[in-house]
C-alpha cells in the first residue's frame, strides 16, 4: 500500500486505533499529523513514532478548535476519524438518556463537525475514512446505545460518498479490539471478558489496532473504494 508524497491528518491518532493507523501510515511513505486532546498523551505517542510525524492538540467536538487545527495543517490528502466518546455503553433498560447524549456528542458529532470542517483544505479526490464500531450491525446485548451512535454514521457513509466525490468515503467497523478503550474495566474483569470474546470468535482472539490499521490503510491507498464499510471484526457478525 503506497501513500508516498500524500499526508494523512489522524483524529484520535494518540492512542489504540488511532495511532496504530499513523505507524501503518508512515510505513506506507505518508507524512502524517496526529491529533487528541491531552497534550500529554499527545507527546508520549510522538515519542512512539517516527520523528517525521507531527501532532496536535484538537477536541474534535469544538467547531474552533477544528477550525484552527486545519488551519495549521494547510491541504491534506486523507482525514482519518478514530476518535472514542467511549460513553452510551450497558443494557437499554437503565441507559440514561444524558450518556446517550454525550456519546452522540463525542463520537458522532465529534465526527460529523471534522468532516465538515475539514472540507475546505481536504484535497478533492482524496479520502475519508471513518472507524465505526461493529455494534452497529453486529446485536450483542448491552450495545444498544453504541449501535445507535455507529450505526448513525454508518448510515451516512454512502450519501457522503456520493455528495462529496470526487473525494473517497469509507468506513472500518472494528469488533472488540485490545487498546486504552478498555482501560475504565478493571484488568482482571477485561482479561476474563477478552477470553471470552476470543473463545467464540471464528479466529480465536481479540483484534490488535495493527489489524484495524490495515483495513484503514488499505482504503486509504485503494482508489477504487468508495461508499464502502469494510468489517474487522474476526468474523464476529458472522459466527
Ligand atoms: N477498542 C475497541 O474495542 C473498539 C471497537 C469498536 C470500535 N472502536 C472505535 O474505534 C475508535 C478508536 O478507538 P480506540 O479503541 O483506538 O480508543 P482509544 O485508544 O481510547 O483512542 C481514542 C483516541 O481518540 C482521542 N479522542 C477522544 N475524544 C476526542 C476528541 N473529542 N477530540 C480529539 N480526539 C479525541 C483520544 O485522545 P484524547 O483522549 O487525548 O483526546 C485517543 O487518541 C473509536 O471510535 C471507537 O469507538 C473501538
Amino acid at each position: 500500500m503506497d501513500l508516498e508524497g500524500q499526508k494523512v491528518a489522524v483524529l484520535g491518532g494518540t492512542s489504540g486505533i488511532g495511532l496504530a493507523t499513523a505507524r501503518a501510515a508512515v510505513d506506507a511513505g505518508a507524512t502524517v499529523v496526529i491529533a487528541g486532546r491531552d497534550p500529554q498523551r499527545l507527546e508520549k505517542a510522538l515519542k512512539e513514532l517516527p520523528a517525521t510525524v507531527t501532532g496536535a492538540t484538537v477536541d474534535a467536538t469544538s467547531t474552533d478548535s477544528l477550525k484552527d487545527f486545519y488551519s495549521d495543517l494547510g491541504t491534506f490528502d486523507h482525514l482519518v476519524l478514530a476518535v472514542s466518546g467511549r460513553a452510551g455503553g450497558g443494557p437499554f433498560e437503565s441507559l440514561e438518556a444524558e450518556q446517550l447524549r454525550r456519546a452522540f456528542e463525542g463520537k458522532f458529532f465529534a465526527y460529523f463537525l471534522a468532516i465538515q470542517a475539514a472540507l475546505k483544505t481536504l484535497r478533492e479526490g482524496g479520502s475519508i475514512v471513518l472507524v465505526t464500531a461493529a455494534s452497529a450491525r453486529t446485536p450483542f446485548p448491552g450495545t444498544s446505545g453504541l449501535a445507535a451512535v455507529n450505526g448513525a454514521l454508518e448510515a451516512m457513509i454512502p450519501t457522503l460518498a456520493l455528495e462529496l466525490k470526487p473525494t473517497r468515503v469509507n468506513g472500518v467497523s472494528p469488533g472488540v479490539i485490545d487498546t486504552p478503550w478498555w482501560d475504565d474495566m478493571p484488568q482482571e474483569r477485561r482479561q476474563a471478558a477478552f477470553a471470552q470474546m476470543a473463545a467464540s470468535s471464528p479466529v480465536a482472539r481479540v483484534g490488535q489496532p495493527e489489524d484495524v490499521a490495515g483495513a484503514v490503510l488499505f482504503l486509504l491507498a485503494d482508489s477504487y473504494m468508495t461508499g464502502t464499510i469494510v468489517e474487522c471484526d474476526g468474523g464476529a457478525r458472522i459466527k
